[in-house]
Order: C-alpha cells, then sequence, then structure tokens
C-alpha cells in the first residue's frame, strides 16, 4: 500500500485548508461573504445587503440598536410586563428562529406567531415590501459568527411550515 502516506498527506491538507477557511469565517465580523448567505432558499447578494443595512438603520435600530445590540437591561421585562428588544447580534435569539419564523414576526408581528401575546415589536407589513424584511433579516444574519449562521441554517432547515 504504497500510495497511502501521499493520500494522508493530500488529506491532511485538505483538512488544513478548511481549517483556515473555518478561521477566517470566524473573524469576519462585517455582513460578508454574501455569497455563503442564504434567506429563505434563496443566495444574498451583496446589493441585498446594502439596501437591509439601510433598512435596518432606517426602520430597526432605533429599538433593536444601532450596532444590534438591543435595548438596555434587555432580559428584564418592563413594568407593563412586556420584553425590550432583544440584541439581533449573537448576544440575542433571533438566531433560534428559522428564516420563515423571522419574516413572519417582522411582517405580521409576533402576534402572527403567539396568537394573543402584547408586544411593541411593530407588524411591518404595510410599511416594507416583503424585499425589504427579507433583506434586512439578511443584513441581520450576515453579522453572526459561523456558529449562529450554522445553527439558524439547520434550524432553518428543519422548518417545514407554510409561509
Ligand atoms: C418599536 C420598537 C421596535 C422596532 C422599531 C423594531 N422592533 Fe423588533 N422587537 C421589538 C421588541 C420589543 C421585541 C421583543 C418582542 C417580545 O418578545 O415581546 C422585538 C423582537 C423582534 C424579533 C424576534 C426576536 C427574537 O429573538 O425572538 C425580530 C425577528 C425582530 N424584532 C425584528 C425586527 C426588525 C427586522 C425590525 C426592523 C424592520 C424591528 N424588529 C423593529 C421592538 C422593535
Amino acid at each position: 500500500m504504497k500510495p497511502a502516506p501521499i493520500l494522508a498527506a493530500g488529506g491532511a491538507l485538505v483538512a488544513v485548508a478548511a481549517l483556515a477557511a473555518l478561521a477566517s469565517l470566524a473573524q469576519d465580523a462585517g455582513p460578508e461573504p454574501a455569497e455563503e448567505l442564504a434567506f429563505l432558499g434563496e443566495p444574498v447578494t451583496a446589493e441585498q445587503l446594502r439596501l437591509g443595512q439601510d433598512v435596518y438603520a432606517a426602520n430597526c435600530a432605533a429599538c433593536h440598536g444601532a450596532d444590534l445590540e438591543g435595548q438596555p437591561d434587555w432580559r428584564r421585562r418592563l413594568e407593563d410586563g412586556r420584553a425590550p428588544a432583544p440584541p439581533h447580534d449573537e448576544s440575542g435569539h433571533t438566531w433560534h428562529h428559522s428564516d420563515r419564523n423571522l419574516f413572519t414576526i417582522t411582517k405580521l408581528g409576533i402576534g402572527a406567531i403567539v396568537p394573543g401575546y402584547a408586544s411593541d415589536m411593530p407588524a411591518f407589513g404595510d410599511v416594507l415590501s416583503d424585499a425589504e424584511i427579507a433583506a434586512a433579516l439578511a443584513y441581520i444574519k450576515s453579522t453572526w459568527p459561523a456558529r449562529q449562521r450554522g445553527f439558524q441554517a439547520e434550524v432553518t432547515a428543519n422548518d417545514e411550515g407554510e409561509l
């Protein structure tokens, strides 16, 4: 079995390359690389991310924070029992939800997912187009590190509900 060492070396090289790719993914803080990201099954484009960043700044940042950091002390309920706006970065739980649920929450409000639930999260269906909502959510997703992206991709793949 003479070729074995060469094959093993080749395998090690591939492994090293994969590790390097993972490491560079983990270091990416900004909204990229677009081609690895999908929203509702569609690849996310750089143009979409630019639109999403603008939509986010104009419509979401006031509550969810300019840096997606959420409202101060966001884990503590407000006096009226409602929840403050959570962060959309990896410290929050936006990445626990499938693409479909994120889209529905943003378009129709949390009540569309949890009927009767009182929330300060507005429904944006009358304010933003579907494309703008998708772009804002794609932008949010683009800021997540590899672990959160991977988790959320799995949740999305396992979500078989109807839009
Ligand atoms: C007026 C304040 C406000 C604005 C503006 C706002 N949100 Fe929210 N959002 C909230 C609050 C408060 C919650 C938490 C709701 C709850 O749990 O009751 C929330 C929750 C969410 C959630 C669910 C997060 C989770 O982990 O459960 C998503 C997704 C979301 N918002 C997306 C958006 C997007 C996208 C925009 C902009 C298009 C936006 N929000 C604008 C207040 C706001």
